[in-house]
C-alpha cells in the first residue's frame, strides 16, 4: 500500500493558511475584529479562529443548555459560543479571577448583545470547581492556565453530565516551540493529555486545530 506523504511543518503552515483564507469572508466573529474592538490589550491570548468554528459546530449539533467555561480572558470564546447558545436558549457560566479581564469581558458581552446569555463567576477556579455540588453541565470548555488542567480534571468530569462534552484548548503545548514563559506548562499539559487518553470516563481524541483541542464525551 502506498504510504501517505509526510505532512511536514511547511505543509502544515500551508494547510492552515489555505483554511484561514477559505473562511476569511465567512462572517464568523473573528479573533482580530474582536481584539481590535477590545479596549484592554494586556490579556492572556484567546482561542484561534479555527477553534471558534469548531465550537460553533459542536454547539449547533449538541445544543448544550448549560455550558461551563474555565478561563474567560476578554470573553472571546464565551461570546462566540453565546452567539449560538442564545438562539436555542442555552446559557454559559465562565470563570475568571483577573478583575481587569472580568471587566473587559463584561463590556464585550454587552457589545455583542450576549450579556443575558453569559454570566461571569468571579474567583479562582481551583476553589470554585470543588465547591460545585448541586449543578452539572452539558458542555465544559477548559481554557484556564494549562498548569491547572490536571488538578481540575477530576472535578470537570464529576460535574459533567453523562453524554456531556468536554473540550480543552492548548493541548499540543508538549510538541510546540513555546517561549520561555510557557515552558512550565509543558509537563502539566502532557500529564493532562495522558489522563484524558487513558480515562475510563471519557471517550476522547486530540484534534490538531488551534494549539491542539481535546474533545471528549462522558461515558
Ligand atoms: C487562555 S485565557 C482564556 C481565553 C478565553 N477562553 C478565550 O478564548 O476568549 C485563560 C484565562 O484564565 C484565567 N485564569 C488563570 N488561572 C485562573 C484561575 N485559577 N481561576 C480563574 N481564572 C484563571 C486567566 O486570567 C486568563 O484570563
Amino acid at each position: 500500500m502506498e504510504k501517505r506523504n509526510d505532512l511536514g511543518i511547511d505543509n502544515l503552515v500551508k494547510y492552515q493558511n489555505y483554511i484561514e483564507d477559505l473562511y476569511k469572508e465567512s462572517g464568523t466573529l473573528s479573533q482580530k475584529s474582536f481584539i481590535d474592538k477590545t479596549e484592554w490589550k494586556d490579556f492572556v491570548p484567546v482561542i484561534e479562529d479555527d477553534v471558534v468554528r469548531f465550537l460553533k459546530i459542536m454547539l449547533q449539533v449538541k445544543k448544550p443548555m448549560k455550558i461551563l467555561e474555565i478561563g474567560t480572558s476578554i470573553g472571546f470564546s464565551a461570546t462566540s459560543m453565546a452567539l449560538i447558545a442564545k438562539k436555542y436558549g442555552g446559557t454559559i457560566t465562565t470563570i475568571e479571577f483577573n478583575p481587569l479581564a472580568q471587566k473587559q469581558a463584561e463590556k464585550n458581552f454587552l457589545r455583542y448583545g450576549v450579556d443575558k446569555t453569559v454570566q461571569i463567576m468571579y474567583g479562582d477556579a481551583c476553589k470554585i470547581l470543588p465547591q460545585i455540588a448541586d449543578e452539572s453541565f452539558d458542555l465544559i470548555f477548559q481554557d484556564v492556565e494549562n498548569r491547572l488542567y490536571p488538578q481540575l480534571q477530576q472535578d470537570c468530569v464529576r460535574i459533567l453530565k453523562t453524554g456531556g462534552i468536554f473540550i480543552a484548548d492548548d493541548t499540543l503545548f508538549p510538541v510546540m516551540d513555546l517561549g520561555e514563559q510557557l515552558k512550565d506548562q509543558v509537563e502539566p499539559t502532557n500529564q493532562f493529555n495522558h489522563m484524558i487518553a487513558n480515562s475510563s470516563q471519557l471517550e476522547s481524541t486530540l484534534l490538531p486545530i488551534g494549539d491542539g483541542v481535546v474533545i471528549g464525551i462522558k461515558r
